[in-house]
């Protein structure tokens, strides 16, 4: 499966440094070869005669005790993808700022190939604003970052910061360097980057509708906007002009066109006028389907009975896009289901005309509506598809929007 795919494993000084060892055995066995990197801090944590064991070469250490002269600039140069695990706060820090610490810090500073870093450390320290202001920068620049798990942590302690299995990451890792989405050919370095949607215009809409029975009363969903504000953030640093329609409260970049709304009509409205402006559109909303046939002017009161509420369809906001699109315009919509994933969502990817569709299990834990991680499956209508395990809502939008950017024709100039 990695035949022949040589991996930088980057190990620092947490803790879980031990799942290293289970994470450089997995790699192994599936063909890869692992280069072990130890910062002086793992090495008080796992030996490094055990990484070297069961790397595919010796374990590096520092900048200068190696037999090649400028060993990190030849790391980062020669792999084909970096993964550091577990990353502690010291490292994000470092590779946020761009400081060359040690071999490690400088192999990230010097690789243009896909990094994937794996955070872990206790939960007071996951949370400070200055860990997940590093985090959210380094996830904007396209580091794929696997989100620290809820669990038993050192010390006692049970909350979020314990590193994800070796399993999920090897997973993230297998996914980054086979997927073969939207004619990205198998292993190519993908496109993403600061500029890769410059001159782009791209609508993303966010969050549930929420449709009047009564001056108090709504139907709505339990869509929280999260999913399609990442994407809002990850298309903006790329260059892209980005209008977000949104319903949720979340905050977005002053430098996005935010427009909020209500109502599926709203949002109806609020896209459909743009539509013909943006070369991408992204529903990423949960759109209600039926609303009341009308709103009741006054609160219903209890004491006149249970309502009957009659309820109409709303318009099919992805539908109409798909029917009436510009050339050359990318249609992305998403699918919020229970059962028969794939097949369900495939069929709505054809009927709605879309060309992405971006696929939830809503049903699995950690996945869809509320939460900061999602696992999805991503269907091309050319028939390729990608599976895109439990991460980040941000490294999701990555991944989406490196979709949309294969399936984008060149700027004219
Ligand atoms: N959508 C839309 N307008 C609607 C309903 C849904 O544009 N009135 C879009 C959503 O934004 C999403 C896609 O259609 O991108 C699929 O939404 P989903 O709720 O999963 O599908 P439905 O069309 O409601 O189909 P079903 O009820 O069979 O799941």
């Amino acid at each position: 499966m990695l035949e022949g795919r040589r991996i930088v494993l980057g190990v620092t000084g947490g803790i879980a440094a031990y799942k290293a060892i289970e994470l450089s055995r997995r790699l192994v066995l599936a063909g890869a070869h692992v280069v072990p990197v130890m910062t002086e801090a793992a090495m008080n944590m796992v030996g490094p005669t055990t990484m070297t064991a069961l790397g595919s070469e010796p374990v590096k250490t520092s900048l200068w005790a190696d037999s090649h002269p400028i060993p990190h600039t030849h790391l980062g140069q020669t792999a084909d993808l970096i993964v550091v695990c577990p990353a502690t706060a010291r490292i994000l820090s470092d590779y946020r700022t761009g400081r060359s610490a040690d071999l490690l810090s400088a192999t990230l500073i010097a690789t243009e190939a896909p990094v994937v870093v794996c955070p872990a450390m206790h939960t007071e320290m996951w949370n400070h604003p200055a860990v997940q202001d590093n985090v959210s920068v380094l996830e904007g620049r396209g580091v794929i970052i696997v989100p620290p798990e809820e669990g038993p942590l050192a010390g006692g302690d049970i909350g979020a910061g314990r590193l994800a299995s070796p399993e999920s990451v090897f997973d993230v890792i297998a996914s980054t360097l086979t997927g073969d989405i939207a004619g990205r050919a198998v292993g190519e370095r993908p496109t993403r980057g600061p500029t890769s949607l410059a001159g782009r215009r791209v609508l993303i809409t966010a969050g549930g509708t929420r449709e009047a029975i009564d001056p108090v009363r709504f139907i709505g969903n339990r869509s929280s906007g999260k999913q399609g504000h990442a994407l809002a953030e990850v298309a903006l640093s790329r260059g892209a002009d980005v209008t977000l329609v949104t319903t949720s409260s979340l905050g977005s970049d002053p430098a996005v066109n935010r427009v909020s709304v209500t109502t599926a009509a709203e949002m109806l409205e609020a896209v459909t006028s743009r539509a013909d402006s943006n070369d991408v559109i992204i529903m990423a909303a949960a759109v209600a389907d039926f609303r009341p046939k009308s709103a009741a002017e006054r609160k219903l009161k209890k004491n006149d009975g249970v309502p009957n509420i009659e309820l109409e369809p709303t318009e099919d906001i992805l539908a109409t896009l798909g029917a009436s699109r510009r050339t050359g315009q990318v249609l992305v919509g998403f699918a919020a289901e229970t059962d028969d994933l794939v097949a369900n969502a495939a069929s709505k990817l054809a009927r709605k005309g879309a060309d992405l569709l971006v696929a939830n299990n809503v049903a699995m834990p950690g996945v869809g509506f509320a939460h900061d991680t999602n696992a999805v499956t991503i269907l091309d209508a050319d028939g390729g598809s990608v599976e895109i395990p439990l991460s980040s809502k941000t490294a999701i939008a990555q991944v989406i929007l490196d979709a949309v950017e294969n399936r984008l024709s060149p700027i004219e100039s």
